[in-house]
């Protein structure tokens, strides 16, 4: 009885990886739980993901025309660098949003592979902002062990298809 209304509560069994994406609905939930917060502020978190994976790997700087020369303060008054920062924050929540049809993300991330890579930017400048998200997830907004284990697999699953296309 209890398995019926938990397979009713969440519209299915929770706990059964999408062949396409690899997360359970319940790692669904996780991830866009967990993304809702740092979306309501994604002026602020955006800049603030960009300013530290500059500080972690200054070379990343140089692909971003408007603020290769500028510091810090000045980064975070651009106006261009701020829209870009959010077009970054708005591509992850598309993502997250659109998990219940994970083809639409496999689609989209495609496209973003294929705008990097005509921009010449590695997988490793991608790791190197994943790694700086997952930093902040887990310091900044104290994610469980469970909800950040629902990240790696959401983020392993778009980097998939947008390295496809790089
Ligand atoms: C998950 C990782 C990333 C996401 C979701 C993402 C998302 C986006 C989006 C939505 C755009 C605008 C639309 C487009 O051109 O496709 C964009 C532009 C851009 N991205 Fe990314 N990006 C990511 C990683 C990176 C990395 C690692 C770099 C370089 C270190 C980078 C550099 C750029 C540059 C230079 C632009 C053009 C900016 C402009 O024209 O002002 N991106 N990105």
């Amino acid at each position: 009885m209890g398995q019926v209304v938990s397979r009713w509560w969440w519209g299915g069994d929770p706990d059964a990886a999408s062949p396409v994406s690899g997360l359970t609905l319940r790692q669904v939930y996780h991830v866009q739980s967990t993304w809702r917060p740092v979306a309501a502020d994604a002026g602020k978190y955006g800049m603030e993901l960009f300013l530290r994976l500059f500080r972690a790997d200054p070379e990343t700087k140089t692909f971003f025309k408007a603020v290769r020369d500028l510091d810090e303060d000045k980064i975070r008054g651009s106006y261009q660098f701020k829209a870009h920062t959010i077009n970054f924050m708005s591509a992850i929540s598309l993502a997250v949003d659109n998990l219940g049809q994970p083809e639409v993300v496999v689609a989209m991330m495609e496209k973003l592979g294929q705008s990097h890579g005509n921009r010449k930017i590695s997988t490793k400048y991608f790791h190197e902002t994943r790694d700086v998200l997952v930093d902040m997830l887990k310091n900044d907004f104290k994610l469980t062990i469970e909800q950040m284990k629902a990240w790696e697999i959401f983020i392993t699953f778009i980097y998939k298809h947008i390295f496809d296309k790089l």
